[in-house]
């Protein structure tokens, strides 16, 4: 893992399928801004080297690669995450209490400063109450977010991905001390692209988010740079007292 010199609780997804395009935003952001996600599509066409060239321009990388297998195989892969020098990776909840419990004790031997923080997705912010049903889960999602985030949390990681939606219910059932890591954040005045229910950087703090995940309102932008520090702005803003 970098030295941790980011100020800022922004992660910026770099939803791009090949190393030079990564490296290319990458080097026209900021460590000091955002760090950066590396998910699936990134990490299935250039492998673990991207990781690597990310973290020698000084940036901290949240592998998202969602792990949901057997106990084993994920505290295996979670430790392979944790060798990559990662500051964060995740695993899916519904995969269970031991699979969670054996990640976790898979990274419990790393020294804290070279522990990767360990988190959870919950329930796809894609499936609707029918679609759950459909896969045998007879919830609504904002119920089954919540029976497995309190899963997520009784098997002591470290916290969860969410909705900004969700992020009050899940604040005030689990307290301040579980990250909640929240996609679907527009900024104000920019387009809302496939998302449906989202909060700018400023409401998803207010309601208690602890780190926002952005994507296209930076990556898509002719000034990635400066669409950051437009977001950088808006959380500095909101954070002033009131006059
Ligand atoms: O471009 P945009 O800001 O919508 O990107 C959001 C990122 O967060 C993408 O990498 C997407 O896969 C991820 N994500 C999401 N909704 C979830 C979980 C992850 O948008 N529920």
């Amino acid at each position: 893992m970098t030295d941790n010199v980011c100020r800022y609780n922004i992660i910026v997804a770099l939803d791009v399928d090949n190393s030079g395009s990564a490296l290319d935003l990458a080097r026209q952001l900021d460590p000091q801004l955002c760090r950066l996600k590396v998910g699936k599509e990134l990490f299935t066409s250039c492998g673990h080297e991207v990781i690597g060239k990310l973290h020698s321009l000084g940036y901290e990388v949240f592998l998202d690669l969602k792990f949901h297998d057997i106990p084993n195989t994920v505290a295996k892969a979670v430790r392979a995450a944790a060798n990559l020098g990662v500051w964060m990776v995740n695993v899916h909840a519904s995969g269970g209490r031991a699979m969670m419990i054996a990640a976790k004790e898979a990274l419990e031997n790393y020294p804290e400063e070279q522990r990767p923080y360990l988190i959870a997705v919950t329930a796809l912010t894609s499936l609707d109450a029918t679609d759950l049903l459909e896969v045998g889960f007879n919830y609504t999602p904002q119920q089954l977010v919540k029976r497995l985030a309190v899963l997520t949390h009784d098997c002591g990681l470290n916290g969860v991905v969410c909705s900004s939606n969700e992020v009050q219910l899940l604040r005030s059932t689990l307290g301040n001390d579980f990250m909640l890591v929240t996609p679907g954040i527009r900024p104000l005045d920019t387009s809302l692209d496939d998302q449906k229910r989202t909060m700018t950087p400023a409401e998803a703090l207010a309601a208690g988010s602890d780190y926002l995940v952005i994507g296209r309102p930076v990556t898509r932008s002719s000034n990635p740079l400066k669409s950051l520090r437009g977001i950088v702005a808006e959380m500095d803003q909101s954070r002033l007292p009131e006059s």
